[in-house]
């Protein structure tokens, strides 16, 4: 579906309401990861350098509807302060005398950052009376929280009814990229799937096999899918109950025409540490008391093989337990081979969620693929085929 951009849209001297996602992460009170900020600032510099005002909400962490101290916006507009080089107002709430004042006293590009929105209850039951309030504060509504868009709340669905609303200039970006990777995709496509477990993504399983000509599955839901087709997998993680959700998701890909590429080979060991002895073996030689850890390079030259002859990847879930080296080894050798190929030009190469974030800045690779979308739980529902309520509201 198309959405409404920012192009054309006369926004001097305007009050512009731009949703952000400032749920970056906070680790002893400090900010440690400001991807999101500075993805989030040419939308912001964009509408300041056009001459409106404008007025940022945002949720952050989880506060269930109440004030907690702990979880205030602060500490985000200075960051986004620093990130922008220019001043940026704060409000201590989002809606109400205070937000309005706040509001008032802006000229013409001034940025503001209004109080986290999860500090009303209406907030996540999408309470109409909240989103007029919020509403009342502006005269365009832009969203730019992609990653925030699984969520049907008052400040990222409920006030896009109520004001003229269109994506900002990330969410575009995201969903250009989405788009691209697997609604209109150039084809072949493959998607590689990997992370601890089958029943977190059977509905994306389910929806990818219809979509995608070939499935890599990695990470321990592999193991769920060797031991339902009867392979032996000692002791390492795996689903029993899930074996014959395996089996049919391999039977749908079947009927699809999708096919799936589990492991040929793996790392095994004894214990789960880092740096324990390792040994690598055939898929159907892992020894009764050995644990799979990753993919061995067999599998990588599968994979990288047939790599070779897409001209769109889907990347969602590392193949190993990369946090604990060496069992990072494969999903590195498979980033730097996604990277080689993208910058080949033969390759759209496009990846999201939080483990997979971390596994491509392990590699070193973050930006070397077409795109990394900056949403965890936004971008694995995207890709189960949901429809994301904050993006519908933008649909034109
Ligand atoms: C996220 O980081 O996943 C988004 O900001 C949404 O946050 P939530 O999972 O608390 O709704
Ligand atoms: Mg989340």
């Amino acid at each position: 579906m198309p959405f409404r951009t920012l192009d054309g849209v006369a926004v001097a001297g305007k009050r512009v309401l731009l949703r952000a996602d400032l749920n970056v992460p906070v680790h002893d009170g400090r900010i440690s990861d400001l991807t999101r900020i500075e993805r989030l600032s040419p939308t912001i510099r964009e509408l300041a350098e056009k001459g409106a005002k404008v007025i940022v909400l945002s949720h952050f962490d989880r506060p269930k509807g109440k004030r907690v101290p702990e979880m205030t916006l602060a500490p985000m507009a200075t960051a986004l302060a620093q990130v922008l080089g220019r001043k940026v107002r704060f409000g201590d709430d989002c809606i109400g005398v205070i937000a309005q004042q706040t509001v008032m006293n802006l000229n013409d590009g001034d940025v503001a950052v209004l109080e986290n929105t999860r500090f009303h209850a209406g907030e996540e039951t999408n309470d109409p009376g909240l989103a007029a309030e919020m509403a009342k504060l502006g005269q365009i509504f832009v969203n730019d929280a992609f990653s925030a868009a699984h969520r049907a709340h008052a400040s990222t669905e409920g006030v896009a009814h109520l004001l003229p609303s269109y994506a900002g200039r990330l969410m575009q970006a995201e969903l250009e990229a989405l788009q691209s990777a697997l609604t209109t995709p150039q084809r072949p496509v493959m998607a590689i799937v990997g992370g601890a477990k089958v029943s977190t993504k059977l509905d994306l399983l389910g929806n990818l096999v219809a979509k995608v000509d070939v499935l890599v599955i990695g990470g321990a839901m592999a193991n769920t899918f060797l031991a339902a087709e009867g392979i032996a997998v000692g002791a390492s993680l795996q689903e029993a109950p899930m074996h014959a959700t395996a089996r049919d998701i391999l039977a749908k890909a079947s009927a699809a025409g999708c096919k799936v590429v589990l492991p040929v080979d793996a790392v095994t060991a004894a214990e789960f540490k880092a740096g324990a002895a390792t040994q690598t073996v055939a898929i159907d030689a892992v020894a009764a008391h050995q644990m799979i850890l990753d993919v061995g390079p067999q599998t990588v030259a599968d994979i990288t093989a047939r790599l070779a002859a897409m001209k769109t990847l889907v990347w969602n879930g590392p193949v190993g337990a990369f946090e604990t080296p060496p069992f990072d080894a494969a999903t590195t050798a498979i980033a730097h081979a996604v990277a080689a190929a993208t910058a080949a030009g033969t390759l759209r190469s496009v990846a999201g969620g939080g483990d997979t974030v971390s596994a491509l800045r392990h590699a070193g690779v973050l930006d070397k693929l077409t795109y990394v979308s900056s949403a965890g739980g936004a971008f694995l529902e995207w890709l189960e085929g949901k429809t994301l309520p904050g993006v519908a509201a933008l649909e034109s």
